[in-house]
């Protein structure tokens, strides 16, 4: 017996295939609904979509594509969104909060039975979170200033005494969103909170750290390290590495992310509050890149060529105690997302050099800077 619908928005993407597959082999009846908007697709369902699972072509910024999307619906996991760092600033907020505010609008306008809203937010709405200042004690820098990137000063100092400080661990109780999308994510996450409480739709929002797999699209601009990296490597060029390397991260593989997502789904516990979705380990850009190396078996150098993108934190890694109190952990570490990525990209056609397209309109845009 079904244990109820679930509607999937960006069903089609990335984290969305994975999370279909995860609550068919659960037991729930799936529904997608995506506008499979280019550069994440190229205009057609990808292959790899479960079969079961229902398809609704539309548009999360579509009143009427939400309408017909949520009929019949018992859950929903919220994951369409505009994501890169292009300086595009108003299509963050049409996409990651209007449609938002409006899932929420037809669910409370047409008195939909719709017991949990799931809502996808990023570890991006830290900003550079806390650190420990030997002198201060714990401080929230505000991010980096602009002329010492500019002079490739790397570190994040002491907004007080300006020395030198150590990154903590990333605490929900903190947010400081600095970029348009973090903004526009974090926007989300206060949404679900308080519009879902104020009318009474339970919901919950997740802080995914970088999410790894098979299946995240190559097509986009952002620079997601994996994708990067592998597609240099691939082409026997060296991995670009921003900055000097030495930025630490946690990664989180995308079954661990699916997993997340159907545990807080299932949670009345869950209702209400934001937590981290991350890999419960940090590790250098340099440390990673050699990974992608190793699992490439690829004999390429690295470029640390002094570039820096604009609005990236210097460190951001997540604590993940909340939700391993509701019994979530991750299982797997980067060198299995790692080797899935690579299995599965090995096995795509792939029309033009995406890394190089990718960096170019980074750069293009300013979104992309060199230090000195
Ligand atoms: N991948 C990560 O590392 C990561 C990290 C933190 C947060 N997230 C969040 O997780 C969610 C899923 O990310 P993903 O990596 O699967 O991305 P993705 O790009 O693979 O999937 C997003 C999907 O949303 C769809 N979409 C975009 N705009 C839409 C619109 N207007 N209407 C309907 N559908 C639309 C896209 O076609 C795509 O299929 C996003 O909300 C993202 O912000 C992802």
């Amino acid at each position: 017996m079904s244990k109820g619908r679930v509607l999937i928005s960006g069903g089609a993407g990335f984290i969305g295939s994975h999370t279909a597959e995860e609550l068919l082999r659960a037991g729930y009846e799936v529904r997608l609904l995506d506008n499979l908007t280019p550069p994440v697709h190229d205009g057609n369902w990808p292959a790899w979509l479960p079969k079961e699972a229902e398809r609704v072509l539309g548009d999360v910024r579509n009143r009427d594509d939400w309408a017909k999307a949520l009929r019949g619906v018992d859950a929903v996991i919220h994951l369409a969104a505009h994501q890169d760092l292009l300086p595009n600033f108003s299509q963050f907020f049409h996409v990651n909060s209007v449609g938002t505010a409006l899932l929420y609008e037809v669910i409370v306008a047409e008195k939909l039975p719709v017991r949990k809203v799931v809502v996808a937010s990023s570890q991006f709405v830290y900003g550079e979170g806390g650190y420990r200042c030997e002198k201060d004690g714990e401080v929230f820098p505000d991010g980096r200033d602009p002329q010492r990137l500019a002079r490739a000063l790397w570190e994040t100092v002491c907004p007080k005494c300006g020395g030198a400080i150590q990154p903590l661990p990333l605490v929900e109780s903190h947010a400081n969103p600095r970029n348009q999308y973090s903004i526009a994510k974090y926007s989300q996450e206060l949404m679900a909170v308080s519009l879902g409480r104020n009318y009474c739709i339970p919901s919950v929002a997740l802080r995914y750290s970088i999410v790894q797999g098979a299946r995240q699209s190559y097509r986009n601009a952002y620079s997601g390290v994996l994708r990067v990296f592998t597609l240099q490597m691939m082409n026997g060029q060296p991995a670009s590495i921003f900055e000097d390397g030495g930025q630490l991260r946690d990664y989180v593989n995308v079954g661990d992310v699916a997993r997340a997502n159907c545990l807080v789904l299932e949670s009345d516990a869950a209702n209400y509050e934001v937590f981290n979705v991350g890999g419960g380990h940090s590790h250098t850009v340099l440390e990673f890149a050699e990974i992608v190396r190793e699992v490439l078996g690829a004999n390429v150098g690295l470029d640390v060529s002094g570039e820096y993108r604009v609005g990236d934190t210097r460190h951001s890694v997540s604590g993940i105690t909340k939700l391993e109190r509701l019994g979530w952990l991750p299982t797997k570490r980067p060198r299995d997302s790692v080797s899935e990525y690579v299995e599965w990209i090995r096995g795509q056609t792939l029309e033009k050099d995406y890394a190089a397209e990718a960096l170019a309109m980074l750069r293009q845009t300013g979104a992309l800077r060199k230090a000195g």
